[in-house]
């Protein structure tokens, strides 16, 4: 790099990361956290990079509006917030860090399905009130259990393996990965009717569908086996909140961890916030000092090789 490049990072990002942009002399790092679209628009102009986390959308406006851009860093996994077809034609170079928040995903996947479980939200906020219940609570055990990972990719993965270690039984369902895989990590592969039908948690490790259709929609939910606990630390879209919510008050659902929503900050009136049977946060799956340490470190490194014109490896365009 000869003279100095604006790097515009739009949402917050871990410290060591943010440090190693600030620091870097052939860098003019512009922090725009809380800019607006609108704002972003004209901030985007002159950058010659851009990165992101979730809650920004890097689509064909964005992509138009920063003509100088050459590559645009996603920290974290899911580029769905990113049109990566746009970028391509544009030569913009998209990387993301498919591996630095896989832990924390997992590990909030299995706090939300404990929660859940065990109702603690429902019992803490209890206590909290004044309350010293110990009849209404009665929880359900992960030992013994069936829990079916859609998706077998990094989370499904980890997620599977500390399952192990609850004793639970596990079953996954995912078209790109074969049988004998599954077998490896200790679980068995079905198809989705048969997961649903079998599982006694459901958790959900897949990216959201091309169109945005719901895996979990009505249908899956008269499937679903009666008081099955669904877990979603994934995409919003992937469940259908409206059946969710049917299912839930009519008990063919026993419990929903929900970290992530089809629309996100969830509107008012959203027909999963505040059911009792609910477990929600909002968005923080990868969430923790040590993933968003990695995560800000590996999508600066891979931004700033990339604008040296290093070999980077970018987010493959969808088949
Ligand atoms: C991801 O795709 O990496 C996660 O949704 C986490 C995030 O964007 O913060």
């Amino acid at each position: 790099m000869s003279e100095r490049q604006r790097v515009l990072v739009a949402e917050p990002l871990g410290a060591a990361g943010a440090d190693r942009l600030r620091t870097d002399p052939d860098v003019d790092a512009v922090f725009a956290e809380g800019q607006s679209r609108a704002e972003l628009l004209e901030s985007v102009q002159d950058a010659v990079a851009l990165i992101v986390r979730s809650g920004s959308q890097v689509d064909a406006e964005m992509i138009a509006a920063g003509a100088g851009l050459r590559v645009i860093g996603r920290a974290g996994v899911g580029v769905d917030n990113i049109d990566v077809t746009t970028a391509a034609e544009r030569g913009i170079a998209v990387v993301n860090t498919p591996e630095a928040n896989t832990l924390a995903a997992a590990e909030h996947a299995l706090a939300l399905m404990l929660a859940t479980a065990r109702r603690v939200v429902e019992a803490h906020n209890s206590l909290a009130g004044g309350s010293w219940d110990r009849k209404h609570y009665l929880g359900v055990q992960l030992a013994g259990a069936t829990l079916g990972l859609v998706g077998f990719g990094r989370i499904g993965r980890a997620v599977g393996h500390r399952a192990l270690a609850f004793e639970m039984a596990v079953l996954t369902t995912d078209p790109y990965i074969g049988a004998e895989v599954a077998q490896e990590h200790g679980a068995r592969m079905v198809e989705l009717p048969e997961l649903l039908a079998a599982s006694d948690f459901v958790s959900l490790h897949a990216v959201a569908q091309e169109d945005g259709s719901a895996l979990l929609d009505e249908a899956a939910f008269t499937a679903i086996k009666p008081g099955a606990i669904v877990v979603n630390a994934a995409r919003g879209s992937l469940i259908d909140s409206a059946a969710a919510r049917a299912a839930l008050d009519s008990g063919r659902l026993g419990g929903l961890g929900l970290d992530v929503y089809d629309q996100e900050p969830p509107p008012n009136g959203h027909p999963l916030i505040g059911h009792p049977r609910v477990v929600h946060t909002p968005h923080l799956g990868a969430s923790t000092g040590a993933a968003q340490r990695d995560v800000s470190v590996q999508v600066v490194a891979k931004v700033l090789a990339a604008l040296r014109g290093e070999p980077v490896e970018t987010v493959p365009l969808a088949p």
